[in-house]
């Protein structure tokens, strides 16, 4: 670094000043600088000295100053981290699901879509998630089921979507747009930084139940059943105590949505797993539970026992089973 200008005065210096004044004055700050440095060899040590230390100060303090300003690490929790590639994913699913598998949902802008989604938990403590911040993105993602095309479930869920499958006129909530994208990802943010939180996310048990995925599934949840008209159907599962059970979603937020001015009727279809199908479970008493609120709410409601439709896709899967062979 220092023979670079040394050189260049040296080579400048036995040029004749006078014999070309462009050249004078174009050299003129470095001889300049030359006559200094010539002063004594002490105090161009000196000066290397003083700027030697210059630059190791400046360099330290630039050190510190980055360290500093570090992002604080992410606060640890005890759900799943963000899902890998989160963003990627839903802005894939959102024009899978435009372009390809609702086409008919017209168009919706998924760069848009993507940017509200991320917004709605990006650098806000994910434990004091609320409805407003998502939104934007309901906002953006409104979209019209059917009357009596609205499937709700609970404890369900591979059942009630293989049934979505070969019943595509059906919509659970996973089949609207917004379901669709969210299915099965884990999100959160962080308050002191401006990324999402791959390490870690609010368990709903251990740290909070308002984190952003919980409340994202409420706010679509509450949509979804205000939304609804007609006949509503939900499938609740008859092999376990609870088969209403008022703490699931369907029995927090969907039931007391469902708007008795468009809702006729609530319809359940209660299925047993193939291996364990004893009594009737539609007179179960968390049955008779969903019954007294909806009453209370002015809604029909009528219980159905292993609906025949899905008990023939049970089989499907199991079908050497007994209480197979004897229903085709
Ligand atoms: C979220 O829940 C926690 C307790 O679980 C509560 O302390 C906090 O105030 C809530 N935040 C909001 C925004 O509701
Ligand atoms: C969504 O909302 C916009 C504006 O409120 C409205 O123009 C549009 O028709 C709605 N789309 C659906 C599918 O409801
Ligand atoms: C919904 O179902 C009810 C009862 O089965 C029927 O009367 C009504 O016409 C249906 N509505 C539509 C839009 O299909
Ligand atoms: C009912 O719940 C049990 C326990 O969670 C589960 O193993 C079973 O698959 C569920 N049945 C259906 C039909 O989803
Ligand atoms: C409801 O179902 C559960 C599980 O099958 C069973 O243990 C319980 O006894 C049933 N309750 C009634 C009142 O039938
Ligand atoms: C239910 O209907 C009855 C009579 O039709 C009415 O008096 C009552 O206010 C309604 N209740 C609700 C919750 O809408």
């Amino acid at each position: 670094m220092q023979s670079v200008p040394g050189g260049l005065s040296r080579n400048s210096a036995p040029q004749t000043p006078t014999a070309d004044p462009m050249a004078d004055h174009r050299f003129s700050a470095v001889s300049r600088g030359k006559s200094c440095c010539n002063i004594s060899k002490k105090a161009q040590i000196c000066l290397c000295l003083v700027f030697g230390l210059l630059v190791v100060v400046i360099i330290a303090v630039v050190v510190g100053i980055l360290m500093w300003h570090q992002p604080p690490k992410h606060k640890e929790w005890k759900g799943a981290g963000t899902t890998a590639h989160f963003y990627e994913i839903i802005l894939g699913r959102c024009y899978t699901y435009t372009q390809i598998v609702r086409p008919e949902l017209g168009h919706k802008d998924c760069s848009k879509i993507g940017k509200a989604f991320t917004n709605a938990f990006l650098s806000k403590d994910p434990c004091s998630s609320t409805e407003q911040d998502y939104q934007p993105l309901m906002e953006l993602t409104n979209q019209t089921v059917p009357c009596n095309k609205t499937l709700l479930w609970s404890k369900t869920r591979d059942l009630v979507h293989d049934y979505a499958w070969v019943q595509p006129d059906l919509f659970t909530l996973e089949d609207t747009l917004l379901g669709y994208m969210a299915d099965g990802l884990t999100w959160c943010g962080d308050p002191g930084s401006n990324e999402m939180n791959y390490q870690s996310c609010p368990d709903w048990r251990k740290d909070c139940s308002n984190n952003s995925v919980s409340i994202f599934w409420n706010t679509v949840s509450k949509r979804f059943a205000g939304d609804a008209c007609g006949v509503v159907h939900v499938l609740l599962n008859g092999s376990i105590r609870n088969t209403f059970d008022e703490k699931s979603t369907f029995g927090r937020v969907e039931v007391f949505n469902l708007h008795p001015e468009k809702v006729h009727m609530l319809q359940a279809w209660v299925v047993q797993d193939i291996r364990t199908i004893s009594s009737n479970s539609c007179s179960n008493s968390s049955i008779k539970d969903l019954e007294a609120i909806l009453s209370k709410r002015n809604i029909t409601f009528t219980c159905q026992d292993n609906y025949r439709p899905i008990r023939l896709l049970q089989c499907v899967k199991d079908p050497e089973h007994s209480s197979c062979r004897s229903e085709i």
